[in-house]
């Protein structure tokens, strides 16, 4: 269902807004990083102290060029801040990082060291060389508005607290640790210039706090480890900034980072298996609750949509159809798009559209423009179309409006979904052939007759029914719409009064209206439209639906040897015939039931079969004078009056139909003329013009 709609979009769109924070609310959109090296690309990503840079594939903390001595330094990430809380506000942010540093002596002996700082105050205190580690100065040392939680990589011991020249410690707001512990006995040497690999973790909702140094030696593998609880809290503030910082003194080193990761884990993420389920139940009823609001809307919608057609139908009846601008049509139809393209028929393209201001589904028969009348005015197209617009039957397709801009002239009409008729009597069924026996026929034996009955009835309608007669001229079934519950909808109805040939009316000999294989013999000669050339129509439509063969393409065989009445596609001893022929042929032989359907299967109500084949020979009577009338069809295929009884043999073709004139015998094979049809020495060599133009 392809229904342009705010209504459903806007509620579809605050579903997904649903759906969003559902998901939103499971993971987190927590500072996430990682640099498996460092290089010249990565300089915008942290901000330095000055000296500090990034250099040989590594941040360098402290200045590695010039006068190394006595310096502090910093580097900062600076593209986000860590929320001391988590996403819920429920714990505090849980994170893990690891980093490899890189600690190389310049003179012989290391000095001081460096650390991985958690701060609110990112900037570089000054004179915060040497013991301070570029973390503290002496005058900031041990304020609490330090916001400072750090992990010291010490190298050497500066003062009389100090553990020793090769340690790791936790600092809060202070270089005294709140815990450290030696690395010498752990054969962990800092300073040795080889990569020392760190992984700190922190725990918010237990609040351990974890340091582990890795250091691979030629002895083997290394490991330290130090933690302690620590309300992160109590010392920090939101927003906080991860940095590096580093120092050296009397002796230098190169404070060197080569790669650094972190990542945040949101506990909210690990949710246990029951929250799981609830999670899971909560998006389920959520779904349900959507998707009922979204059917409830389109039930109104559609709701809302019939009763605006009626009001539609009850406007047209009072106003006359409505005018469309162009613009609308092709705002509608997108543009008379490829796409939307829903046939060709009779005088034009037919496109699907939905116009939005009648929230309405609509088939727009585009004319096409040399079809389009131009010797007539428009006020006297204005009333045709008026006349065919009130023309109010229920199996006629409605007319809704029209538009007639420049060289564009548009109808509009009512849109049915299923489609063609003629769509369902020859496409999926034929196509599957035997194959698909387990395939629900649709349209059954029922459905076809009730068909037969309605387009009989809006035909009568048109005949007999309105203040004005009007022919269809072109009753066939690729222009019978069909409705939801299988209700013919007659198209096409009375455009012949609308469209004229340029400069042709349809008095002239050469524009005969209809289609090849439904044409009455005498509108060859006539080259006119009457009562009994509708009739005979639809005595071949009658054909068309039982028999579920398409008089326009299909030629017929009847079996001459064995008097097997079965079609065969191909046959060198069969006999080539139309569709009206064949059946006579049949009914003649006593095998009316044969002619039925073959998809059907046998399952139709024969005693239907056979007034349905019997009516229908006789308005394909080669004499229109012996037709019946479309009230008399009605009366039959509704009412149950009794079927005609046409002779058992096709009569023959009596020209002009005066009665005492030349007789013309009609050849059973095709419909071969001769004689007084003009230029038009048979059906084959008819020109196609003159026999398509509808
Ligand atoms: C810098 O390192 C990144 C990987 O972190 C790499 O993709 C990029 O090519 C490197 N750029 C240069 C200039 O070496
Ligand atoms: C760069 O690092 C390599 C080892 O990673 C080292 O050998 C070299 O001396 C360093 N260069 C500078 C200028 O620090
Ligand atoms: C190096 O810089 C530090 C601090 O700026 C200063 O104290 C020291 O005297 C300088 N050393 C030399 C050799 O310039
Ligand atoms: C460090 O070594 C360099 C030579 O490599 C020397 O010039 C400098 O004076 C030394 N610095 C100290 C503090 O010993
Ligand atoms: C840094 O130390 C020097 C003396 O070493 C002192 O003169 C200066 O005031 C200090 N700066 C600050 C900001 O404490
Ligand atoms: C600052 O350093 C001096 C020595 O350089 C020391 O006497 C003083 O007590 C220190 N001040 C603080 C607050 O630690
Ligand atoms: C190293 O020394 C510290 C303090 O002296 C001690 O707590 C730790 O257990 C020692 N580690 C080993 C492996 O001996
Ligand atoms: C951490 O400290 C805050 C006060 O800043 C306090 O509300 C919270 O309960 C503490 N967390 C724990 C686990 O003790
Ligand atoms: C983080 O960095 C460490 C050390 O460089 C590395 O071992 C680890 O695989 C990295 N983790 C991720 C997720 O990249």
């Amino acid at each position: 269902m392809t229904v342009p709609n705010t209504g459903n979009s806007m509620l579809n769109f605050s579903c997904i807004a649903f759906a969003a924070i559902i998901i939103l609310g499971r993971t987190c959109s927590c500072l996430e990083f990682n640099y498996p090296n460092f290089n010249t690309s990565h300089m915008d990503d942290f901000s330095f102290s000055p000296g500090s840079t990034i250099a040989n594939g590594s941040l360098q903390i402290t200045p590695n060029t010039g006068n190394i001595s006595h310096r502090s330094g910093r580097v900062v990430y600076a593209r986000e801040t860590l929320k001391l809380w988590n996403s819920k506000r429920s714990a505090l942010t849980s994170f893990k990082t690891e980093f490899v540093l890189n600690i190389l002596p310049q003179n012989g002996t290391a000095g001081e060291g460096m650390a991985f700082l958690l701060t609110n105050n990112p900037l570089l205190p000054s004179n915060s060389s040497g013991q301070w580690l570029g973390v503290f100065n002496n005058q900031t040392d041990g304020a609490f508005t330090n916001r400072i939680v750090a992990v010291e990589f010490d190298t050497k011991k500066s003062y009389e607290a100090d553990l020793d020249d090769n340690h790791v410690g936790i600092d809060i707001n202070s270089i005294k640790s709140v815990r450290h512990s030696p690395l010498s006995n752990q054969s962990i040497v800092l300073s040795s210039g080889s990569d020392v690999w760190v992984e700190i973790k922190y725990d918010g909702t237990s609040l351990l706090f974890q340091v582990t140094l890795v250091q691979y030696s030629t002895s083997g593998l290394h490991v330290s480890a130090l933690s302690r609880y620590i309300n992160l809290s109590l010392a920090l503030l939101d927003n906080i900034y991860l940095v590096f910082a580093a120092s050296t003194g009397d002796f230098t080193q190169l404070n060197q980072i080569k790669s650094w990761n972190f990542t945040t884990i949101d506990r909210t993420v690990k949710v246990g298996a029951w929250r799981k389920v609830l999670l899971a139940l909560a998006t389920l009823i959520i779904f349900s609750i959507c998707l009922f609001a979204v059917l409830f809307m389109w039930r109104t919608l559609t709701r809302q949509r019939r009763l605006a057609y009626r009001n539609l139908e009850k406007m047209i009846d009072a106003h006359g159809p409505v005018k469309f601008k162009l613009k609308e049509l092709r705002r509608a139809t997108a543009n008379f798009s490829h796409s939307r393209k829903l046939g060709r028929g009779g005088f034009g393209t037919v496109y699907f559209g939905y116009v939005k201001r009648m929230n309405l589904e609509v088939a727009v028969k585009r004319v096409s423009t040399n079809n389009a009348k131009s010797n007539r005015g428009e006020q006297e197209f204005v009333a045709e179309v008026n006349t065919i617009s009130k023309l109010s039957h229920r199996n006629l397709v409605k007319l809704i409006g029209w538009c007639h801009e420049g060289s564009e002239l548009l109808l509009v009409y009512e849109y049915f979904p299923m489609g063609r008729l003629d769509k369902l009597l020859y496409a999926g069924a034929r196509e599957s052939n035997s194959s698909s026996e387990t395939s629900v026929l649709e349209l059954t034996w029922e459905r076809r007759y009730r068909i037969i009955c309605g387009v009989a009835s809006a035909l009568d309608y048109l005949h007999h029914g309105s203040s004005k007669r009007i022919l269809h001229r072109d009753v066939k079934a690729s222009n019978v719409m069909l409705d939801g519950e299988y209700n013919a909808r007659l198209g096409d109805f009375g455009l012949a009064r609308v469209i004229q040939h340029d400069g042709v009316t349809h008095h002239s000999t050469q524009a005969v209206a209809g289609t090849r294989g439904y044409m009455a013999y005498e509108s060859f000669f006539t080259g006119r439209a009457s009562l009994d050339t509708d009739v005979y129509v639809f005595g071949v439509f009658i054909m068309e639906v039982v028999t579920g063969r398409s008089p326009s393409s299909s030629v017929l065989y009847l079996n001459h040897n064995d008097d097997n009445c079965e079609s065969t596609e191909q046959g060198q001893h069969h006999v080539p015939m139309y569709i009206v022929d064949w059946t006579w042929k049949l009914y003649g032989q006593g095998k009316a039931l044969h002619a039925a359907d073959p998809l059907l299967d046998g399952e139709f109500d024969q005693a239907q079969e056979d007034y349905a084949v019997r009516l229908a020979l006789a308005c394909c009577h080669p004499n229109p004078r012996e037709r019946p009338s479309m009230r008399t069809a009605v009366q039959v295929l509704i009412d149950g009056a009794p079927a005609p009884e046409p002779p058992l043999n096709k009569p023959a073709f009596v020209w002009p139909l005066g009665g005492n004139q030349q007789e013309m015998e009609l050849p059973d094979v095709g419909l071969l003329f001769t004689g007084t049809a003009g230029q038009h020495s048979s059906f084959c060599s008819m020109t196609s013009t003159s026999l398509t133009g509808r």
